[in-house]
């Protein structure tokens, strides 16, 4: 959510600001800046839109011929998407760029007016930096840790000074990194902004304050801080679109790829998995899809295994009274690793002195460094906003820890183990039927209302398959319980409305059949994804029958790209989807 790049080095920074907001666009997308510095003169430039509309005003200027910079891609918080809000925000002799929110800027901002401050912005960065530059007598360093001493929220700053030729950074709650070039430093909120330059960076700790010359020096409250210097595993062309005309298209078919990859390490080796019968309660905390994988968890540990498990969503477990009267562990799952609410939720947990795991893609992100302990998911990078592999691989780790949960039970059951093996070619058979799922986007792509309806797993299931049509089509959409849906929502089906049936529980499906029957009678679409052959309706998925461990597997893939094709026949901007971002950095 929101995307930050900083240059100092040798070259006219213009290129590696822009390029790096583009490989940062995903985070956040409806207005973007750069500011420029050569001596004493700064240029500030910004946009509404995307990053080519701040590309091509950059392009139609005169720059200055600076070798510092800083840029910014924003997702609105405080204020409307407009230029005036947009950053690099200026205050006196600060220019700055801000992700994450100040939470008492409106307080702050009420005295500053007092003291005569102008604003020009509805944004609470623009606070932040008068904050600063109130502070600043000469002493940037002093400056900043006075100033976030004041600011209360996230937030993540890369700052220059007027009269200075260095760069600052400083975060809380909010990611930045710096990286290391040739006598080039960078900054940027996320490796991949960078990695066309570098792949050797450190990662900055809350409230470092990092000062960029020629060399960088790290400060924690003035003291010298040694950084450690990481090397990044992804590459520059892991952001290559390899020919996909989506990023999501790219990344769902990958997703066999990745299932080898993250489920490798525990073929016929489940002992590397922590034994969830070794508390009496699980709590699996998360927000959006991750928080739906979860539900598949939940689904599968009660069933197998016999313990009981909630599913909460961060925002609310983070504030709500949670009773930890039980050997507990707490499950986070997150791709970014850095989504606020689950980082909340995970502090909440470690304050009361609760275990707690994370399910997390992104190495060295907060929820990695914090958690107690961590399973990664090998997704690699991860573009399109909507999450599709990464959300593919969340459930495979959950039903491995589920299997093996169960073990501990006393299933005795071994053929789920060489079933785990033919995962990926399965999933490989279900996304090359890729004219199937285009035949019933055709089907459906014009309404704009769709339900799914499933029950216990496959209404876990049917939950992700809403959620992904919705994001990316702009259709309304929503998911429910099979038998649920009689219960008042069935009064919007009519002539012609689409219903997505999941049916691969064998103990439940005649239940579901019916309710399929109950709307087909008042004239829906029905579309069925089952693991058997179910005639009389208007579409039939058939996918192959797996154990229950693993069913979803074959289900998520089919309703990922009935997704993806209504929104192409929408003609929808399907990796950035309008009001989206990627890694929600902010509550
Ligand atoms: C939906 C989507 C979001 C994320 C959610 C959690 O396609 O991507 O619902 O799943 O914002 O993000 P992470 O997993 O990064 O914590």
């Amino acid at each position: 959510m929101c995307g930050i790049v900083g240059y100092k080095g040798k070259q006219q920074p213009k290129e590696i600001l822009i390029e790096g907001l583009k490989n940062l666009e995903y985070r956040g997308y409806d207005s973007s800046g750069i500011a420029l510095k050569d001596g004493n003169e700064i240029q500030v430039i910004r946009s509404v839109g995307k990053i080519s509309c701040l590309e091509e005003k950059v392009n139609s200027e005169k720059l200055l011929d600076a070798r510092m910079g800083i840029a910014h891609t924003r997702w609105a918080t405080h204020g409307v998407p407009s230029v005036e809000n947009a950053h690099p925000h200026r205050v006196g002799k600060v220019t700055l760029v801000h992700n994450g929110i100040i939470e008492n800027a409106s307080e702050l901002k009420e005295k500053l007016l007092k003291e005569g401050v102008v604003f020009n912005s509805e944004t609470d960065t623009e606070v932040a930096c008068a904050v600063i530059n109130k502070y600043y007598e000469g002493d940037a360093v002093k400056a900043i840790n006075k100033a976030i001493k004041e600011l209360k929220g996230s937030y993540a700053f890369c700052i220059f000074f007027e009269d200075s030729d260095k760069l600052y950074a400083v975060r809380k709650d909010s990611p930045l990194i710096v990286g290391y070039g040739d006598d080039e430093i960078y900054v940027a909120s996320d490796i991949a902004a960078i990695i066309n330059y570098t792949n050797q960076y450190s990662l900055l700790e809350e409230n470092e304050v990092c000062e960029i010359d020629k060399d960088v020096k790290v400060t924690l409250n003035g003291k010298k801080v040694k950084k450690e210097i990481l090397t990044a595993t992804i590459s520059a062309d892991s952001k290559d679109k390899c020919g996909y005309e989506h990023y999501m298209l790219k990344e769902i078919m990958e997703e066999p790829v990745v299932l080898e990859k993250t489920l490798k390490p525990y073929v016929d080796n489940l002992d590397k998995l922590p034994d969830l019968t070794e508390y009496e309660e699980i709590h699996i905390v998360a927000c959006g899809s991750a928080m739906y994988a979860g539900m598949i968890g939940k689904t599968l540990i009660e069933e197998n295994a016999n313990l009981r498990v909630t599913v909460e969503v961060a925002s609310e477990y983070r504030y709500k009274k949670v009773i930890y009267d039980r050997k507990t562990l707490v499950i986070l799952i997150s791709q970014s690793g850095e989504t606020a609410d689950t980082i909340a939720a995970m502090r909440k947990a470690k304050m009361a002195g609760i275990e707690t795991l994370a399910i997390v893609n992104v190495v060295g992100s907060t929820i990695a460094r914090e958690s107690g302990s961590q399973i990664f998911i090998e997704a690699g990078p991860e573009i399109a906003v909507a999450t599709t592999k990464a959300y593919m691989l969340q459930v495979a780790i959950l039903s491995l820890l589920a299997y093996k949960a169960a073990l501990s039970s006393g299933l005795d059951d071994k053929n789920v183990m060489a079933e785990i093996k033919k995962i990926p070619r399965m999933v490989r058979e279900i996304l090359d039927r890729r004219d199937d799922y285009l035949e019933i986007a055709k089907a459906i792509y014009k309404r704009e209302d769709i339900f799914f309806i499933g029950r216990k797993i496959d209404y876990a299931v049917s939950m992700e398959g809403s959620l992904k049509l919705k994001e990316v089509s702009y259709i309304h959409s929503e998911a429910y319980q099979a038998g649920e849906l009689k219960h008042g929502t069935i009064s919007l089906v009519d002539d012609g409305t689409p219903v997505i049936s999941i049916i691969t529980d064998k103990d439940i499906r005649e239940k579901t059949i019916s309710n399929v029957q109950e709307v087909k009678a008042r004239g829906a679409k029905c579309i069925i994804i089952s693991n058997e052959e179910i005639t009389g309706y208007d579409h039939l998925i058939q996918v192959p029958e797996m154990s229950n461990f693993f069913q979803p597997l074959v289900v998520v893939p089919c309703l990922q790209l009935i997704a993806y094709e209504v929104a192409k026949l929408r003609g929808c901007d399907i990796d950035k989807p309008k009001n989206l971002a990627k890694s929600v950095t902010v509550e």
